[in-house]
């Protein structure tokens, strides 16, 4: 082996070790002022990145600095070229997609977690947070009256929950799909997952990414509320099984992505005990209205759920990411994924949970933190209040929708997001002239509204409208902000009909 001497170790050598710790303090805390500030200011910036694709790229050196540079210097190009490249998600006039929010204790949840750096795979790597992720699901699944027996995994993405619970789903089959897989099997034959039409995307790319599918997916109608038609789910379910498709996992909706229609969770349920199949509840933005006693009637039926996705850093207040996956046949997600080679194993055995025996993942973050965080600094209380307030606000826009000739609803408003489009009437005009005029003044209308920099909407097609959407999910929105967002809608309509 060649020797390095002492000096060209001494010559050579850059300063090795972090920041010191008085400059981590001095830097720590102006970044603490300046997200204080940004988190009460934020209004002073355009919702939407006001930028052109490729504009941030372009002022950033393509190579990285061969020398380290200084913190001040970074934090200047944060403010100079990252912020005006930013999409405010936390401004309380976003209203797009699902508005969602950080807060206080989920922001400092994840600056512990950043410096605990915790690779919550076994017990005995993180014990703090494999146990506090069950103390924190344990509290949300009280809050949001889930039953008992349903144990809680934390992901990081809905995406991703859905897909561990159908993976769950396949494995409680018993057809030895983990040892031998899909392919090249003639004894296997074409498994089903149902979803509605209006089930979010990564339904399907999670039945794409186990290798089941696409044609695995049977997408059920809906209604003309956008709920899934339970008696088309009963008679396909009927059919495939008549043509040697064998059914297994119906994935029901609570909380569409496009209007937040509700599926019938009670029929679909009972379509499921009767037909042996895993039923999985997407509630991954409207689960946290389950926190709220009046909202109980929406969340029918999830007691009799296999499984069920929700997403804390939707409407929950939690930094993103952090979903939740509620099951009730735990064993079926561990039977999927454990796998433990030699230097995985530890004295505690089956004694304790390993995290990383219920995911493909290994290491995971320390997300429980921020979760826990929240849910003590708000309280149940704070937190019902907060959601109520905005489902409050969602129902006095859309009357306001209502009282207009020049506005309609799209979709009924169960949660905190409004379905409409407006709809001024012309003369003598055909239905079909008609329908391509509003979707396009709704475009417009949407691109308007956008382009002031002052709220962000977006849209979405219902049966064969175009309608936009306001969410509402922001800690900070209040009624003023969506009279702006109301005025902004009636001055383009104005100037655009
Ligand atoms: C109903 C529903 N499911 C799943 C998702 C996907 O969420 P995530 O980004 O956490 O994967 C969304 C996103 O909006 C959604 O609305």
């Amino acid at each position: 082996m060649t020797k390095i001497s002492e000096n060209e170790v001494e010559g050579f050598a850059p300063p090795l070790g972090d920041m010191s710790e008085e400059d981590f303090r001095r830097f720590g805390h102006a970044i603490v002022d300046w997200i204080a500030r940004y988190q009460n200011h934020i209004e002073d910036y355009p919702v939407l990145a006001q930028v052109e694709p490729g504009e941030l790229r372009s002022q950033l050196p393509a190579s990285p600095p061969a020398q380290g540079e200084a913190m001040e210097e970074i934090l200047g190009d944060v403010d100079r070229l990252i912020v005006p490249a930013l999409t405010h998600w936390n401004h309380p006039a976003f209203f797009a997609l699902f508005a969602t929010s950080t807060s206080a204790p989920g922001i400092f949840g994840e600056m512990f977690s950043a410096a605990f750096d915790v690779k919550a795979m076994l017990w005995r790597t993180s014990p703090a947070a494999t146990e506090l992720e069950e103390v924190a699901l344990s509290w949300l699944r009280q809050m949001m009256n889930l039953p008992e027996d349903f144990g809680g995994l934390i992901y990081d993405t809905a995406s991703v929950s859905s897909m561990h619970a159908i993976a769950a789903a396949t494995e409680r089959l018993n057809l030895r799909i983990r040892e031998d897989g899909m392919s090249g099997r003639p004894d296997l034959p074409l498994l089903r997952v149902y979803s509605s039409d209006q089930a979010h995307s990564s339904i399907e790319k999670g039945v794409i990414t186990l290798g089941l599918g696409q044609r695995s997916l049977r997408k059920i109608p809906s209604d003309a509320e956008f709920r899934m038609d339970a008696q088309a789910l009963e008679q396909a379910i009927e059919e495939d099984k008549q043509n040697g498709v064998l059914p297994f996992c119906v994935v029901a909706t609570i909380g569409t992505t496009s209007s937040s229609s509700v599926d019938p969770v009670p029929a679909i349920a009972d379509i499921c005990a009767k037909n042996s199949l895993w039923l999985h509840v997407d509630a991954a933005y409207a689960g946290s209205a389950a926190v709220l006693p009046e909202m109980r009637n929406f969340f029918a039926g999830c007691e009799r759920a296999d499984s069920l996705a929700t997403n804390p850093h939707k409407w929950l207040f939690t930094p993103f990411d952090l979903s939740v996956l509620y099951c009730r046949d735990m064993e079926s997600i561990r039977r999927a994924f454990s796998l433990v080679p030699e230097y995985l194993r530890t004295p505690e055995g089956e004694s304790v949970r390993n995290l990383s025996d219920y995911g493909i993942q290994l290491g995971r973050r320390f997300r429980a933190l921020k979760l826990w965080m929240v849910l003590r600094y708000f309280g149940h209380e704070g937190i019902a209040g907060r959601i109520r307030e905005h489902c409050r606000l969602a129902r006095l826009f859309a009357s306001w929708v209502e009282e207009s000739n020049d506005w309609e609803l799209v979709a009924p408003v169960p949660f905190s997001l409004v379905c409409f489009r407006a709809c001024p009437k012309i003369e003598n005009e055909t239905e079909e002239t008609r329908a391509a005029r509003l979707d396009a003044l709704n475009e417009a209308i949407m691109h308007g509204v956008n382009s002031t920099g002052e709220v962000y909407l977006s849209h979405t097609r219902l049966g064969d409208k175009l309608s936009l959407r306001l969410s509402i999910g922001n800690i900070r929105t209040t009624e003023k902000h969506i009279a702006r967002a109301w005025e902004l809608l009636n001055e383009q309509l104005n100037l655009l009909k």
